[in-house]
């Protein structure tokens, strides 16, 4: 299952493993994390970025891959969509079948909306099922919303918008108490108080959790709340396009049937962009642990309607993807294992940062060891070592089968026991830190009655965001959109609606001679076998 080179390297693992459980390793000054980010993390390498040519925020720097699909145009510019047949007519219409599009609809449907959701998948395809270690909330006596904020807001380098961090701290706790009574199992004492942990950047225990499988829990629990509730859900079904009337605002979304290729019209007096994250446009050629749709349609339906984005050139490598075996390459190893105590080791056996420094440090100072000829190779690059064997030495045996199990099942697969043997791990493409810009009601800046929520808005949580903030916005600011769009959708009449704006975005481009071959949203990865 190892190298013999792999296998020299556990040596010197176990060989260095009591000396280095006696001396917990230091934490980095700030001056420190500054000069590693800057050496090391891939937002700061030139050629991973462009300019975005046209548009809100035309001259500012985006991913290579994300700007091509804004310098795209539309799959409709040259299709016939006939508005005036309609074929799904909504107060409130969300876009994505993930944590965050499903609470929006549980919310806008509680307040009395007619709500849709559309999703180009199938509900629960979202990266909110992929998510393992958990969810933050300021709800123990030792806390408190004000610790909670000061940490996120340190961890995203101090540019988070304020309102949208202050709302997602003041409402973690009833966010939780919200999940718990819809029936997501959290881990629980045998008094019935909830276990909570450290995440990277914590200043205390605050992370909740349903073992390793945390996302995927939650997601189970909301997507059957939305399925009792009768709440209309269109599968294989994309939005393609967001239809705006004569007045500016948002009036719906032409839709692409997968299966049939149809265009389907969608009138809403409420849209909600709740698309998710963009791990398979794998910046940089990094590896990712998104699921297989997340691909920034929302930012691209936002953008050409005129909304602008916020922090769209930082994005987030989980620092523990797996790097060996090559099967499940890029998957997520969970914080959660850094949590209960494994170190980051070098090839040599060094433990070279402390194990629970914020992500972007992190994983930049797994990037260093490998550049500087410290990780292990692998088939498909190199690693660094995470010493799981740790774990049940401090917290005792049986300890990863209960609380990380989905991982020790994970590696079991391939012969890999993380009981026994440390693993191998190297950055993957995680988290889009930037998205769309939106106020503390959910509403986008440019486009009224338009809202965002979930991975797809940008400045909840700065440059960098901490480990369970993200299963925590998708709740705050979903639950939030859906009942700011309900109250709205009471109060709107939409007039005539059109798609101008996608014949003024072609111009646009065509003025900057920057169009781009295809078209966008791209909707599924480029290596999906049936390109749309
Ligand atoms: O490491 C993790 O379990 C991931 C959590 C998160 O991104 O919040």
């Amino acid at each position: 299952m190892f190298t013999p080179e792999m296998m020299e390297s556990i040596k010197k693992v176990e060989a260095t493993r009591e000396a280095r459980m006696a001396v917990e390793p230091r934490r980095m000054t700030a001056e420190e994390k500054s000069e590693l980010l800057k050496a090391y993390h891939p937002d700061y390498r030139p050629e991973g970025f462009k300019e975005i040519k046209i548009g809100p925020n035309k001259g500012q720097k985006a991913p290579v891959e994300l700007a091509d699909l804004l310098h795209s145009n539309s799959r409709l510019l040259n299709e016939n969509i006939d508005l005036s047949k309609i074929d799904y007519d909504v107060d409130v219409l969300v876009i994505g079948g993930g944590g965050a599009g499903c609470s929006a609809a549980i919310e806008a449907h509680e307040a009395g909306a007619n709500v849709m959701v559309v999703t180009k998948l199938r509900i629960g395809d979202a990266n909110t099922m992929m998510a393992e270690g958990g969810i933050q909330a300021a709800d123990k006596p030792n806390d408190s919303p004000v610790q909670h904020y000061l940490d996120a807001f340190g961890g995203g380098h101090f540019a988070a918008r304020p309102e949208l961090l202050r709302r997602l701290v003041m409402e973690a706790p009833d966010a939780i108490q919200w999940l718990n009574k819809l029936g997501v199992m959290f881990d629980k004492y045998e008094d019935g108080t909830m276990v909570t942990t450290h995440g990277g950047g914590t200043s205390r225990k605050r992370m909740h959790a349903c073992k390793d499988y945390s996302g995927a829990e939650i997601m189970r629990t909301v997507r059957d709340e939305v399925l009792n509730r009768k709440i209309p859900v269109v599968e294989f079904t994309s939005a393609v396009e967001l239809i705006k009337d004569d007045k500016g605002q948002v009036a719906g979304a032409v839709l692409l049937n997968m299966e049939t290729d149809d265009y389907l019209v969608a009138r809403a007096k409420t849209v909600i962009i709740a698309t998710g994250g963009a791990g398979r446009l794998h910046y940089q050629n990094f590896p990712t642990s998104n699921h297989y749709g997340a691909t920034a349609d929302g930012l691209i339906l936002g953008y050409r309607a005129g909304a602008p984005l916020l922090y769209q050139d930082t994005i987030q490598y989980h620092p523990t993807g797996v790097a060996y075996p090559s099967q499940i390459f890029g998957a997520l190893v969970t914080e959660k294992v850094r949590s209960l105590g494994a170190m980051l080791v070098n090839k040599d056996g060094e433990a070279y940062a402390h194990p629970l420094e914020t992500r972007d440090v992190s994983a930049s100072a797994i990037i260093r060891e490998c550049a500087g000829g410290k990780g292990v190779d692998t088939p498909l690059g190199s690693g660094v070592w995470l010493d799981t064997p740790m774990i049940e030495m401090i917290h005792g045996e049986g300890t990863i089968e209960k609380r990380i199990p989905a991982m020790l099942r994970m590696y079991l697969n391939y012969g890999i026991d993380m009981r026994k043997v440390p693993i191998l791990v190297y950055p993957t493409l995680h988290y889009q830190n930037g998205g769309l810009e939106i106020g503390g009601e959910g509403y986008t800046k440019a486009i009224p009655n338009l809202l965002v929520a979930g991975e797809a808005v940008g400045g909840i949580h700065g440059r960098n965001r901490l480990m369970g903030n993200s299963l925590l916005d998708i709740i705050v600011f979903g639950r939030n959109a859906g009942k700011a769009a309900a109250r709205r959708a009471a109060e709107t009449q939409l007039s005539e609606m059109n798609l101008d704006h996608i014949k003024a975005y072609a111009d646009e481009l065509a003025a900057a001679d920057c169009a781009e071959e295809g078209v966008s949203p791209l909707l599924l990865p480029n290596y999906a076998r049936h390109q749309r």
